[in-house]
């Protein structure tokens, strides 16, 4: 099996081509007259395609220290479709795991015709390409940001849908994009897959997420306090409506949101169709418990200042993890101990 990952020298899709590296798992087929087949994949063959805009290419080697195994890497943007084109012909993939795009909130707020460029053309470039080859396993790295500002939490992938800013916006249209393909073409394989809060690093500590410039995220926020190069962590606010006033987010460790990227490939494999899936832990946490467990973690205290909140944000966000739990049998094993050990390892070592 082939699979061609766009953003792939990317945070979350550097961890996902490790696993993939990684793997071995028996598929069994359904066929159209119900008849089971089994199927063992004991081999992945990866192909990247990334354009670098926010990684660089020694991922590649990185991926390789830790699977032994280097992964094929074009540089190329999704937005030069001939590019694109000639990549797949080339490789011919089995199955697309598409994550590149642009995704800082406030940067799409700025400039609202990069992000939508690059995200939604960038997507419709790659569903041509693979329509013209004839590839149809896709899965799609959306977000929890397409629930908006949600009534109640746990959240399901029921949820009314909304967006609150242009990186949102993306998301969510590329979604609808991907449910009128579906109807277009039943027999296109689609996961729509949506994060909660991805944080932590390969226990390795050779690859994790190391932003340019200040980060906006907590947790990397938190790590470049720890590493002193920020003198403290702002708390956006303390009167929300949650335990202890700060919000409260799902995080999740890296690990096993790409251990979740296997389970919905293996999936679209058994049961051809289209699904959508939050991929978080089921738990909140609020910032101040965060301060906390990094501060245990660390052996000392973070410090921190409460300031106003970030216009924006929500009280709490935090998935109801059933529906994959029970059809893919998804479920987060590591916790906050290991996001933050994993993570401060990766730190270190950048
Ligand atoms: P990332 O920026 O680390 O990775 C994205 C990769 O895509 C980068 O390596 C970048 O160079 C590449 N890229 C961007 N535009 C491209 C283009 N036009 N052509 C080729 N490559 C391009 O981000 P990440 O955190 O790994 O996120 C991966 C995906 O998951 C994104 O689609 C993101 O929106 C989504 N997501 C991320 C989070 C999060 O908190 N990290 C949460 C929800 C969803
Ligand atoms: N926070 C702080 N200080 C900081 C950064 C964040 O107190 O310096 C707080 C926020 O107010 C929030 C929590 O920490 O309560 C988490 O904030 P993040 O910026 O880490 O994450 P968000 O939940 O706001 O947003 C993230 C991604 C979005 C994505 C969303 C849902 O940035 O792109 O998760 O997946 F849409």
């Amino acid at each position: 099996m082939k699979i061609l990952v766009t953003g792939g020298t990317g945070y979350i899709g550097s961890h996902t081509v490790v696993r993939l590296i990684e793997n071995k798992y028996d598929v069994v087929m359904l066929d159209n007259l119900s008849n089971s087949k089994k199927d063992v994949v004991d081999k992945i063959d990866v192909v990247i395609v990334d354009n670098l805009s926010n990684s660089k290419e020694d991922v590649v080697d990185k991926i390789q220290t830790i699977t032994k195994v280097k992964p094929i890497f074009y540089k190329a943007d999704l937005l030069d479709k001939d590019a694109v084109s000639k990549i797949v012909k080339k490789e011919k993939p089995d199955a697309v795991i598409h994550f590149a795009g642009l995704k800082a909130v406030g940067e799409s707020v700025e400039q609202p015709l990069r992000y939508y460029h690059n995200n939604i053309t960038g997507t419709v470039n790659l569903l041509e390409v693979m329509a013209e080859n004839g590839i149809k396993d896709f899965v799609f790295s959306s977000s929890a940001t397409v629930y908006g500002n949600p009534k109640s939490v746990p959240i399901n992938e029921n949820f009314p849908l909304s967006t609150t800013n242009p990186y949102g916006a993306t998301k969510l249209m590329i979604e609808n994009i991907l449910r009128d393909l579906y109807n277009s073409d039943t027999s296109m394989n689609i996961a729509i897959l949506r994060y909660f809060n991805p944080v932590g690093a390969h226990k390795s500590g050779l690859i994790g997420e190391n932003p340019n410039g200040i980060p906006n995220n907590l947790v990397p926020y938190m790590m470049q306090v720890a590493a002193g190069k920020l003198d403290y962590l702002r708390v956006f606010g303390d009167d929300y409506k949650t335990k202890d006033g700060t919000g409260v987010r799902d995080y999740i460790h890296v690990e096993d949101l790409a251990e979740g990227h296997l389970l919905a490939l293996k999936k679209l494999k058994e049961k051809p169709g289209i699904v959508t899936y939050n991929l978080g832990t089921g738990v909140g946490y609020s910032v101040l418990e965060m301060v906390k467990e990094f501060s245990s973690v660390l052996g000392r205290d973070l410090p921190y200042k409460i300031i106003a909140r970030r216009p924006g944000d929500i009280d709490a966000c935090y998935a109801d993890t059933a529906l994959a739990k029970k059809e893919i049998g998804f479920e987060a094993k590591r916790g906050l101990h290991d996001m933050f050990k994993d993570g401060w390892n990766f730190q270190k070592n950048s």
